[in-house]
């Protein structure tokens, strides 16, 4: 069709009022968020109350605190980079003036260690928590509520401000934790405080660190020093491996505890035990693998250490003796998969006796469900991965349940057949299968109370670096944060892919290449509603 020069100009002319005007009604209406219902939020909070107002944080804006907080000083950096303004601390006064924030320890109604009520109005924001914890956990809230860049520090261009309301909240399970599989491949300390940064803002509080396997020792044990001399000198595909020194797990475990994050850190036995056998073969007994050498392959259940030689109990008294006094946190895990060239009455007999080495160092017992074969020491906790019937043995000894199914909860399956990671010899997980589960209706017999809670199991066969880290992680993780955190009533995928592809602009700004996944829909704002009362 002929279109005359004159006519094409004013087409062209008219498209760009058009856009101008929509781009400048989208924007501003993101710039003033007034419905606190449709910020997205994760993982979603038990209530939050809208009340179609906005806080506006000035140059005069100062953040009021009852303590000393390092959380405080960390948020109100961020606050500062991201707003431009001074934002300066002072100690709390009795009588609160507009415009300000306030940081306050206070007896809460929900009086839950970990619980927190934030109210913010035109005026002002008030956050109070029982705990410093507690404020900890609603400063991540309010780093959601505010604008995206928080997470990397950019200069907003715009006013900032907070969608106006009141959020109470608190965790629906104690332990919400995050697994990294260090042995098969090695990561160093940078990376693992990198995830912790990551977990905690998810309002996750145990990172499990699986220390030793058939590829790689990695923690420094002074008396047997060559575990690591030796077997931490490999792993999958051949590279150099690597391992921490007592420092480096003890500036892990410190600055985890900065962001009431727990190691649990896991000594796998008696099978997945290859590298210790290789650096101390008077440990092995094992007539069909009788000279170990260093494996960088990734098949299991070959290696099981020598579990009537007594020997092999006064390693573990040094192992775990050294571990547990470099760990404040209440768990060792002792492992206990697969191993399945260890003959069962000597795996039962083993697992009774390191039960009782982890007691005398003052620690509960916490282990792959396999475990529950042997008698279960009273406190102990079983990680459910795999068979039910496990998980359900333990219960019937009264044991807790951490919930970590395979097919839901393990970050290295792969998302589909195209994943170019990870992989699916439990199931290929993609973001609607991650989420759409409740632990506690996930073994028939097991019900809440006899769940301590869940975590997402990073295991690192075919994943060596932080990239690929975040690409397997992301954004499963976060919806397994919201599994740990928040009430089930209400949750639901169609809710919950709304609210994770607005969110997905924040996992832009922490520069992580997350995956993309084709069921996140892409006109997120359409849907966007939270659920909750
Ligand atoms: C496991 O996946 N072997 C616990």
């Amino acid at each position: 069709m002929f279109k005359s020069k004159s006519a094409t100009a004013y087409f062209q002319s008219l498209v760009l009022l058009i856009s101008t005007i929509l781009i400048f009604s989208c924007s501003s209406a993101e710039l003033v968020p007034m419905d606190l219902k449709k910020v997205p939020l994760i993982p979603t909070p038990v209530s939050a109350t809208a009340t179609g107002e906005s806080f506006e944080i000035t140059d005069k804006t100062v953040i009021f605190t009852s303590g000393d907080f390092l959380s405080i000083e960390q948020f109100a950096q961020e606050a500062r980079n991201v707003t431009g303004h001074p934002l300066e601390i002072s100690p709390m006064i009795s009588s609160p003036s507009n415009g300000n924030m306030y940081f306050q320890i206070a007896e809460i109604e929900n009086k839950d260690s970990e619980a927190y009520e934030l109210e913010v109005s035109n005026n002002n924001l008030v956050l109070k928590a029982n705990t410093e914890q507690g404020l900890f956990y609603g400063i991540q809230t309010i780093r959601q509520l505010m604008p995206a860049s928080i997470e990397s520090g950019r200069l907003s261009k715009e006013i900032v401000y907070l969608a106006s309301g009141k959020i109470i909240d608190s965790p629906r399970f104690e332990y919400r934790g995050a697994m990294l599989d260090v042995s098969r491949h090695f990561f160093g300390v940078d990376v693992i405080k990198r995830y912790i940064d990551y977990i905690s803002s998810y309002k996750m509080n145990k990172l499990h660190l699986h220390l030793s396997d058939d590829q790689g020792w990695r923690i420094e044990i002074k008396s047997w020093p060559k575990l690591t001399e030796v077997g931490g000198l490999t792993q999958v595909g051949g590279g150099e491996g690597g391992f921490y020194t007592q420092e480096d797990y003890k500036e892990i475990v410190r600055y985890a505890q900065s962001k009431f994050v727990t190691i649990v850190p896991e000594i796998d036995m008696p099978g997945h035990t290859n590298a210790a056998l290789v650096a101390y073969p008077e440990l092995n007994c094992n007539k069909k693998d009788p000279n170990p050498k260093a494996y960088s392959g990734i098949e299991v259940g070959f290696s099981t250490l020598c579990t009537r030689n007594p020997e092999v109990y006064n390693f573990l008294d040094d192992v775990i003796k050294e571990l547990a006094a470099m760990t404040p946190g209440e768990y060792i895990h002792i492992g206990g998969d697969e191993s399945h060239v260890t003959e069962k009455e000597d795996y039962i007999y083993f697992i009774n006796k390191v039960q009782k080495i982890v007691s005398k160092y003052g620690k509960k017992v916490m282990g792959w469900d396999d475990i529950s074969a042997a008698t279960l020491e009273t406190g102990s906790a079983v990680q459910h991965w795999a068979k039910k019937e496990n998980a359900i043995k333990a219960v019937a000894q009264n044991a807790k349940v951490l919930m970590t199914p395979a097919t839901r909860t393990y970050l290295d399956m792969q998302y589909d057949s195209t994943t170019p990671l990870g992989l699916h010899w439990a199931a290929y997980i993609e973001l609607d299968s991650a989420y759409i589960w409740d632990p506690a209706t996930q073994i028939d017999g097991i019900s809440e109370s006899q769940i301590i809670g869940v975590e997402a199991a990073l295991w690192s066969e075919t994943i060596d670096n932080l990239n690929e880290i975040e690409y397997m992680a992301f954004p499963r993780l976060i919806g397994h944060a919201e599994i740990g955190w928040s009430p089930q009533k209400g949750r639901s995928w169609d809710e919950y892919k709304f609210r994770l592809a607005k969110h997905e602009e924040r996992l832009v700004e922490m520069g992580i290449d997350y995956y993309r996944s084709a069921l996140v829909p892409r006109n997120a704002n359409d849907g966007l509603q939270l659920n909750n009362p």
